[in-house]
């Protein structure tokens, strides 16, 4: 091989304070395995010689403990971009230690090119093949990783022989050449193959490569409970309907699922369906309960940036890699998630809130107003655009002392307007068509909590002038009531 070997420690070396350097995973699929800890070891290093070394990093979504809590941990990173979901990186975002710019995860590489955000010098990224030639085999999490190699100066590879270079099959590398980025993504079918699938690098630009042998470590999902599963139901139960009435066409629409547990149990009811037809799956992240529709014969295809099963479940794709070769295509972020193509393909989205107010409105990014969990991540790309946007979350949670459903939400990351439907374990709200009062009566009698609907009646009653009825007065006072006494319910409206 023409590239040079470097053991973690010597391509650390190579990354300089402030540097802006382009990591590739999306979730755990195709996180770094080896180098981010010789550079959170660095980081340390410098720091304890009273130098300052902090990178910004960019990724695809978030990561692994590997990469976001061992920087986060050395005090690595100065700007993080354009999703995380660790608790140690949450909290030095908290604490303003890490400034994070949590971003639709397709606007990220426009921004990046159009020069809105910093670029990335270097693009460091896992692949399970690489030639003489500068062609990148990746590995199981796409993300952001070919506009990363095309945009930096130079690549740094962890080649990571565990993954099979027979990934290429179900690789779909689609790179626009106009640099507006509005040019036509030619892509009509959710199963279109429009790209290459291998990227081809320019070799001089790969300074290196750390070799790794290493699976992505991830574990399955929690189990399903009793109350998601009752989710998952509401859900199909709804979309079982809207396809009786005609509303979705015959061969169902192709079907969007965010990550969780939620998701699963969403995933789980649509296989259980007598009356949904297999169904595609045109998202970002495909997770072990696609590939268990797909042995069901309950799913065809599925597109998306990140292949996230747990390792038990990728050693299965592996070994019956003929079965699912044309059942997978997994794209560039910017196309999984590209806007056009999500409206052109009509999608139904499905994703989970953290708080869902009485007029639609949806917090899916902070608790209490002002904390961060994990961002904003995909879930706005498909809720604008989908042609069906579905929120779903428990009607409570904390044991009952916070109700997901509260008069106003503490951040709004999805408006009134691209949401249609909001699901709970207590049933579903239909919000098409409806006026703000008629869907804050729907949400409270279909989606609230028993405990809860008095309360949020009674605020609704507070204000009997107005379009949309909000009494400023008392719109936290949910919230306000938790932070305060720790519960809810001792809500004390004025
Ligand atoms: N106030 C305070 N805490 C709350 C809360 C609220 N309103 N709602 C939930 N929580 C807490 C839960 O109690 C739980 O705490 P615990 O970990 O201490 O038990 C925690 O938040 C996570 O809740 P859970 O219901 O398990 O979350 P989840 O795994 O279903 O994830 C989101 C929910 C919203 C955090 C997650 O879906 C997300 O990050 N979404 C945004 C990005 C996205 O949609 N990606 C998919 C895109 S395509």
């Amino acid at each position: 091989m023409r590239y040079k070997i470097l053991t973690p420690e010597e391509a650390a070396a190579l990354i300089e304070h402030d540097e802006c350097v382009g990591m590739s995973g999306f979730a755990h699929a195709g996180a770094l395995k080896k180098i981010p800890a010789a550079i959170a070891a660095k980081a340390k290093a410098e720091h304890a010689a009273g130098r300052p070394y902090k990178i910004k990093l960019m990724t695809g979504a978030s990561t692994t403990d590997l990469v976001d809590k061992l920087l986060s941990e050395a005090e690595a990173v100065s700007l993080r971009m354009p999703y995380q979901s660790c608790p140690v990186t949450r909290k030095a975002i908290d604490k303003g230690d890490i400034a994070y710019n949590d971003m639709h995860l397709s606007f990220m590489m426009r921004a990046m090119r159009h020069g809105h955000i910093p670029r990335v010098k270097t693009a460091i990224v896992e692949v399970s093949e690489v030639t003489d030639e500068g062609e990148l085999t990746f590995t199981v999490g796409m993300g952001n990783s070919p506009a990363f190699c095309m945009l930096a100066d130079r690549i740094i590879l962890e080649l990571n022989t565990y993954h099979k270079p027979e990934l290429k099959d179900i690789h779909d590398i689609y790179i626009s050449h106009d640099e507006s980025g509005r040019c036509l993504v030619p892509l009509y079918h959710e199963d279109d193959r429009i790209g290459t699938r291998v990227l081809k690098v320019d070799p001089e630009k790969i300074v290196g490569i750390v070799p790794t042998h290493s699976p992505d470590g991830f574990a399955a999902f929690k189990e399903s409970t009793p109350e998601t599963d009752r989710i998952g139901r509401n859900v199909v139960q709804f979309l079982e309907n809207e396809y009786r009435m005609g509303r979705i066409p015959e061969g169902f629409l192709p079907i969007q699922s965010g990550v969780g547990n939620v998701a699963n149990s969403v995933l789980a009811a649509l296989g259980d369906s007598t009356i949904i037809p297999p169904v595609r799956m045109y998202g970002e992240v495909i997770q072990d309960s696609v590939v268990k529709l797909m042995q069901r014969g309950r799913c065809s295809f599925a597109s998306g940036c990140s292949l996230l099963l747990s390792d038990e479940m990728l050693e299965e794709v592996y070994q019956n890699f003929d079965f699912y070769r044309d059942k997978f295509l997994l794209r560039p972020a910017e196309i999984s998630n590209n806007t056009s193509v999500i409206r052109r393909l009509g999608v139904v989205c499905m994703n989970t809130a953290i708080e869902a107010d009485i007029f639609g409105n949806i917090n899916s990014t902070h608790f209490y107003g002002s904390r961060i969990m994990n961002g904003i991540g995909g879930s706005g790309d498909f809720a604008r655009c989908s042609v069906l946007t579905i929120f779903t979350c428990p009607s409570i949670t904390k044991r009952g002392a916070i109700s997901s459903i509260v008069p106003m939400v503490s951040h709004t990351d999805h408006t009134e307007h691209d949401v249609d439907v909001i699901v709970t374990e207590q049933g579903v709200a239909d919000l098409r068509g409806k006026s703000p009062r008629e869907r804050a009566e729907i949400v409270i009698e279909n989606c609230a909590h028993p405990d809860y609907r008095p309360l949020l009646r009674q605020y609704l009653a507070l204000t009997p002038i107005g379009h949309t009825p909000h009494s400023l007065t008392n719109a936290f006072a949910f919230q306000t009531a938790f932070l305060e006494t720790g519960d809810m319910r001792n809500v004390n409206l004025k």
